[in-house]
């Protein structure tokens, strides 16, 4: 019997307990099994916890986890820069939504601003605060417009595809996670397919939707916000003193009206589906400095300003005259330090 291989644990797992509870003996002497006629005792003595089962042997869906408030906070302070108005709005909604048992509609948020500000990062952050295995998590559904949606004159296929998608795997587990990248690249029109699901309605066919985070992707508004910030510097007002309200009409119109948004006369901004527009600012030297060193501090060395300042030097920054803004956040931040290193 030792010689069998099980591919998944719980497999083995379930057939120690239903067909061959006493072939423990034979095989104890290989430790992993062991730990297997351990869990599988404990099950029998009904002592195997959720928590043993879901983090060591198999993924649950866990719509009720708690949700700890500090680590995320924590995350973003520490790996988001620059960003203090979609640190604000992301630690808010996700603690309000996620520390509600009865949401009335799934979390639907659009993150959009330049490349390289920190969008995949804080959707990483959110994945990794909401599941333990983070992006990696079976729950987590990533749509890329170029590799998903490529072709435009298959839109009526994609959006058959893409409900059979959330249909699906919302039914297999309410907490799930929807994150849709290069909006601004996807046909307009596709993404409307999804509106029935982020609207108030209680349950769709029996499937609930409430307990979803859809999360949007776009470099849409980066240009515009680029040009309002000098503009609010020259008035006297420093970067962290900038409130949403001040920028808030002005780029929900650009969405709205850019074609090249992904959000080009949406129905989910117009029937207001659509809970937090999140921008994020065009990044300036300090920031990327920080970058750098954050990156530095990810690889296990040590902080050294001197190299971070090396680094940061070698971005493009725009526009011509002031060089207020790095041109791609800080993209290429690791492969600059690479090129140095
Ligand atoms: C869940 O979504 C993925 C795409 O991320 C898809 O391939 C899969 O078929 C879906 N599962 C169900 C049950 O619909």
């Amino acid at each position: 019997m030792a010689a069998v291989r099980w591919s998944h644990p719980g497999t083995w797992l379930l057939f120690s307990l239903l067909v061959a509870p006493h072939i423990h003996v034979v095989v104890s002497l290989e430790p992993i099994t062991t730990g297997f006629t351990i869990v599988a005792a404990m099950a029998l003595t009904g002592y195997l916890s959720s928590e043993i089962y879901c983090g060591w042997l198999s993924e649950c869906c866990q719509v009720n986890k708690p949700f700890d408030s500090t680590a995320l906070e924590d995350d973003l302070t520490e790996k988001l820069f620059g960003q203090h108005l979609a640190h604000e709005m992301i630690y808010k909604s996700l603690t309000k939504f996620l520390s509600n048992e009865n949401p009335r509609k799934p979390l639907a948020l659009i993150l959009y601003g330049r490349t390289g500000t920190g969008k995949n990062l804080v959707s990483k952050i959110i994945t990794e605060n909401v599941f333990d295995l983070g992006e990696k998590s079976k729950f987590v559904h990533l749509f890329v417009s170029t590799l998903h949606f490529p072709h435009d004159n298959l839109i009526t296929t994609y959006k058959d595809q893409l409900q059979s998608w959330i249909r699906g795997n919302s039914s297999e587990c309410a907490r799930s996670i929807f994150i849709f990248d290069e909006m601004e690249k996807l046909h307009p029109g596709i993404i409307d397919a999804i509106k029935p699901f982020l609207d108030h309605s209680n349950n769709i066919n029996g499937v609930s939707y409430r307990k979803a985070i859809f999360i949007f992707i776009s470099n849409a508004g980066g240009d515009l916000i680029s040009r309002m910030m000098p503009l609010i510097f020259n008035s006297g007002k420093c970067r962290e003193d900038l409130k949403l309200k001040d920028v808030e009409d002005e780029l929900y119109d650009d969405l709205y009206n850019n074609r090249n948004s992904g959000f080009w006369h949406s129905g989910l901004i117009e029937k207001n589906l659509i809970d937090y527009f999140v921008p994020f600012l065009p990044l300036e030297f300090r920031h990327v400095m920080k970058c750098v060193l954050a990156e530095l501090r990810l690889r296990g060395l040590h902080k050294d300003e001197r190299l971070a300042y090396r680094v940061a030097i070698e971005m493009t920054y725009v526009p011509k005259d002031t060089k207020l803004f790095s041109d791609k956040g800080c993209k290429t931040v690791a492969a600059k330090l690479d090129l140095i290193l």
